[in-house]
């Protein structure tokens, strides 16, 4: 499963699911399961968990080979902002990954492509690794306009970042977030090969390279094998499928 100079990377969203005592209970169960089985050399496992559960996934994850994160933060370090996530406070409790421009962040909580920029930055300051989701919306693909919405994504993401530091790039179809309607793994590839193609434009051949670009939506142990297969995806950001260890593993390559 692993192309080129990238690591195959399942992801899991729990997006706003399970209680800090669910989550130390599944990631426990988890890493006793996975430790009887090789995560294989090139496969990373990561889980983006409420911010309420982020320190029961730092000690249940602790001595274990799989990482976590947060699945938002601000692109300040402290002060007066109510609600919000330092990405210090990430770094120092161990993060590893955090996910920006989630679509549910967009659409929802209307972060602009500014905030994603920012906040690749930030994270990328305190030593944590941005995982950047894109996506088109159903209307903006029957417009036409896929490629150019996730490319505007992707450049206004990639703005601030440091060129010296790695980042992750997630492509989610809005339309198959949760709708069970999987983008086919050729729509698939189609959109990752338009995203490679815009991190050789901005950052060059090894950029490009070393680069994981992720498929997130309605991913399942039906659909896995087959998308996973693609030449230009490197792994798969999870969210429904990720909730049960008996749904999450059999997506993980071993
Ligand atoms: P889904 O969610 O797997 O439930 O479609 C994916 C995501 O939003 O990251």
């Amino acid at each position: 499963m692993k192309k080129d100079a990238r690591p195959f990377i399942v992801a899991a969203n729990w997006k706003m699911h399970k209680s800090p005592r669910e989550a130390g209970e599944f990631l426990k169960s988890f890493v006793a399961q996975t430790n009887k089985r090789s995560l294989g050399g090139d496969c990373e496992v990561v889980f983006f968990v409420p911010a309420i559960d982020l320190m029961v996934a730092a000690e249940s994850l602790r001595d274990s080979q799989v990482k976590w994160g947060a699945q938002n933060c601000y692109f300040e370090m402290k002060g007066a902002f109510t609600g919000e996530t330092s990405p210090a406070v990430l770094s120092e409790i161990g993060a590893h990954y955090t996910l920006v421009g989630h679509s549910e962040r967009r659409a929802i909580f209307h972060e602009s492509d500014a905030e994603t920029g920012k906040k690749v930055k930030a994270l990328q300051g305190v030593g944590i690794v941005p995982m950047l989701c894109v996506g088109e919306t159903l209307a903006e693909r029957e417009a036409g306009r896929t490629n150019e919405v996730i490319l505007r994504q992707l450049r206004a993401g990639l703005e601030h970042r440091d060129t010296n530091k790695n980042v992750v790039i997630a492509y989610e179809p809005v339309w198959a977030i949760g709708t069970g309607k999987v983008a086919t793994p050729q729509q698939a590839n189609d959109a990752h090969v338009a995203l490679r193609q815009g991190l050789k434009d901005l950052g060059g051949d090894g950029f490009s390279r070393v680069t994981p670009i992720l498929y997130g939506g309605s991913v399942k142990p039906e659909n896995a094998a087959e998308l996973g297969a693609q030449s230009e995806i490197d792994g798969f950001l999870v969210g429904g499928a990720s909730l049960e260890i008996a749904t999450f593993l059999p997506l993980i390559p071993g």
